[in-house]
């Protein structure tokens, strides 16, 4: 399994990074896709990446939740590395928009998403989508770019919206939330082929049942793949191969 979305530079796993991964390598884990959040995130997301090279696999983006007054600036400087290092990285990412608990900056968001996926496309990388409280806007944007390769990370959304990510050619990210009670995400999957998932853990954060609250960890994809293994009625195993080749088609790895 190939965990397409990690947080893997947070300081919570510096500790013991190399023990974390000859853990999650132990355990099944192929590679873990690391986006970065904003410009201070580019050393430290590139640092962990290097020490890894062929397992942890760098993003670069800014993110929706970062966005405020310095946003012109922090676009410039990530457009400048990828003029002369877009080949140093997966993808673009994580951008999108966030308007949960801020909606300050909502044109700014959009216009960053914008630009960000023109560099995508520029630079034939995917994009890592994140998209809270704002999917008709995300959408309305996303579509305008024709061809462009991509997941919508974390995805939660209603069947409705699963179907029109999934119509636009982008796959869903699927990660600990399909494990908690009351999830609507099961049904909302009806209709949506295995081929358009990938697994993921939006590591620190989203630990799967059961260890909600907990820091997570790539190997407990085996949880969400498990409830994926009872909505689609296939084996486990089934599951991880599909979602592994997905992963490596979408993100260009060997
Ligand atoms: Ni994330």
């Amino acid at each position: 399994m190939i965990d397409t979305h990690a947080h893997i530079d947070d300081p919570q796993y510096l500790d013991d990074l190399p023990g974390f991964i000859a853990q999650q390598q132990a355990e099944g884990v192929e590679a873990i896709l690391v986006p970065g959040v904003d410009v201070s995130s580019i050393v430290p997301v590139m640092d962990v990446c290097r020490q890894f090279p062929g397992y942890l696999y760098p993003a670069i983006g800014l993110h929706p939740e970062n966005i405020s007054e310095d946003w012109m600036s922090q676009l410039e400087q990530i457009e400048d590395i990828l003029k002369t290092h877009a080949r140093d990285y997966i993808a673009i990412g994580e951008i999108g928009l966030d308007y949960h608990f801020d909606t300050t900056f909502k044109k700014e968001q959009q216009v960053a998403l914008h630009k960000q996926t023109e560099w995508a496309m520029q630079y034939d990388l995917p994009v890592m989508i994140h998209n809270r409280d704002a999917t008709e806007d995300c959408l309305n944007i996303l579509k305008v770019y024709r061809g462009l390769r991509g997941v919508m990370h974390c995805f939660s959304g209603s069947n409705e919206t699963a179907k029109r990510i999934v119509d636009m050619g982008l796959y869903l990210g699927i990660g600990g939330v399909i494990t908690f009670k009351n999830c609507k995400l099961r049904e909302n999957l009806v209709g949506i082929p295995l081929e358009r998932l990938v697994l993921e853990t939006d590591a620190p954060y989203m630990a799967p049942v059961p260890y909600r609250g907990k820091r997570n960890e790539s190997r407990w994809m085996r949880y969400a793949a498990s409830v994926l293994s009872e909505v689609y009625q296939t084996p486990i195993e089934h599951v991880y191969e599909v979602t592994t080749a997905n992963a490596k088609a979408l993100f260009r790895l060997k």
